[in-house]
């Protein structure tokens, strides 16, 4: 890599800006039975026909649960400022509920030991979408119980860590978890029923703000409580789009924004899928216990879509991947048609859109102003070349670079935002899509788990360099 490559280096951020990686641990841990983990809804849709791309599993993945120091030593040489890992649930309580694994628990103790030893802050998400397979068997999501369960879930965790994270996430993407698992069936547990995915975003919800008490109650460190939400910004191509828009945001924002963040319902939201349910499971004090106070807001960015309502003709795209599938993730909107944009696009067919972080961290602010934000998620899949040890993926240093500049220019104009973590510190099982996309600043050779740092991890190491420089000498 030339000094040229690092022009436009870095954007300049605040004071105590947190520069890091992400990951999750159904998608880089493997060790799937070691020492007394249970199964997840993954594994089991994993291991299902047809689920995901390839036949791919989590069984092994990046072999992260055998390889945590190389691991460790690896974000240490990056200089990262923070580490987002998950936590898998059935991992520390192989049933969902009750008994504790202690060797599942010992696994993320060191995890954390290891990241303060090397000056690295550890950032904890509670769900990344493997809930135990024994609740799905319960009735996953869409039951009340498993916010009950999630709560129980939440003590546990605060009192074996809470002496140490600094910083806690209780879910990631709820959207993923209630929509694609329970409306499209795109993702695990495969379900294809609107009222179940309606029946998820409430439950979801309500397990946010429970294990939120449930944390601060068991929590000892002075640590920072969060939720991670992922947002689309939407473009419209018609004259169809402002309603189309007012759908989609009811049911990929306000869903958990409302409930979460204002403590109430989305009346739009309610009265587009009011042929789906009258909402009767919402119950009355829930809306209370979802709306617990944050600390930060996380912030998952990936693209834009450009919507509108379909005219009936020609086929109808049904999810913002362009893919047919069973069900759809958008309950009640069947007849919203995600328009394919002109490029460029990433290797998921995502279009590159640095634009719509800089506007969604703006309006984000403008709606919360007290809540500070911080990227939680934000990369790039692309089909990298692997040569000589090195990988070029030009590609990714400058989506990443274009999108740490919108992120920067929102700081410009007043946004309060904390951090930026990039997804994703290794190449990993792509959920649906198996290990075929890449998104890591470090290559895994699946063959013999050997990590080569990308020129877009070297990218990330000089950025964060630079940072601290900056910021050493003002
Ligand atoms: C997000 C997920 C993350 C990863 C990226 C590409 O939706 O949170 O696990 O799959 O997308």
């Amino acid at each position: 890599m030339t000094a040229d490559s690092w022009a436009g280096v870095p954007p300049s951020f605040p004071h105590g800006f947190v520069i890091g990686a992400a990951t999750a641990a159904y998608q880089i841990e493997g060790g799937h039975d070691a020492d007394g983990r249970g199964p997840s809804i993954w594994d089991v849709f994993s291991h299902t026909d047809g689920r995901v791309q390839g036949g791919d599993t989590g069984d092994v993945a990046a072999d992260h649960y055998h390889r945590l120091e190389e691991d460790l030593d690896l974000m240490a040489g990056l200089g990262l400022h923070a580490y987002r890992f998950s936590v898998s649930w059935s991992r520390v309580q192989p049933e969902g509920r009750g008994a504790l694994n202690q060797a599942g628990l010992d696994f993320y103790r060191r995890l954390v030991d290891g990241l303060l030893e090397r000056g690295i802050d550890p950032i904890a998400t509670l769900y990344h979408w493997d809930l135990p397979q024994a609740l799905e068997d319960r009735g996953g999501w869409p039951a009340r119980d498993t916010a009950y369960a999630f709560e129980e879930y939440a003590a546990v965790l605060g009192a074996a860590l809470g002496d140490r994270v600094h910083m806690w996430t209780t879910l990631n993407e709820p959207w993923c978890s209630a929509y694609l698992g329970y409306g499209s069936g795109a993702h695990a547990p495969g379900r294809t029923d609107d009222e179940a995915a309606l029946r998820a975003v409430h439950h979801l919800n309500l397990a946010h703000g429970l294990a939120v008490r449930e944390l601060r109650r068991t929590v000892t460190h002075d640590a920072a409580y969060s939720v991670t939400l992922n947002f689309r910004g939407l473009e419209s191509v018609d004259e169809s789009s402002p309603e189309a828009i007012a759908r989609i945001d009811a049911l990929a924002h306000r869903s958990f924004l409302d409930p979460m963040l204002h403590g109430r319902l989305s009346e739009r939201l309610v009265s587009d899928t009011a042929a789906i349910t009258d909402w009767g499971f919402v119950r009355s004090g829930d809306l209370d216990l979802a709306h617990q106070e944050l600390d930060v807001l996380g912030v998952n960015y990936y693209y834009t879509n450009a919507v509108r309502i379909w005219d009936g003709q020609g086929p109808r795209l049904r999810d913002d991947n362009h893919r047919e599938t069973a069900g759809s993730p958008w309950p009640g909107s069947r007849d919203v048609e995600f328009v394919p944009d002109p490029g460029p696009r990433t290797a998921m067919g995502w279009n590159i859109a640095p634009h719509g972080l800089e506007r969604l961290l703006v309006s984000l602010s403008a709606e919360f102003p007290d809540l500070p934000l911080m990227v939680t998620e934000n990369g790039a899949a692309f089909d990298d070349v692997a040569t000589d040890g090195a990988v070029h993926d030009q590609d990714r240093v400058d989506y990443l670079r274009r999108h740490f500049e919108a992120a920067a220019s929102a700081v410009r104009r007043g946004v309060d935002l904390r951090g930026y973590l990039v997804w994703s510190l290794l190449d990993n099982f792509e959920w649906a899509w198996g290990f075929e996309k890449r998104f890591g600043i470090v290559r895994v050779d699946y063959e013999t788990q050997r990590r080569t740092v990308k020129d877009s991890g070297q990218w990330l190491a000089a950025t964060i360099a630079a940072h601290d420089a900056a910021r050493r000498t003002h």
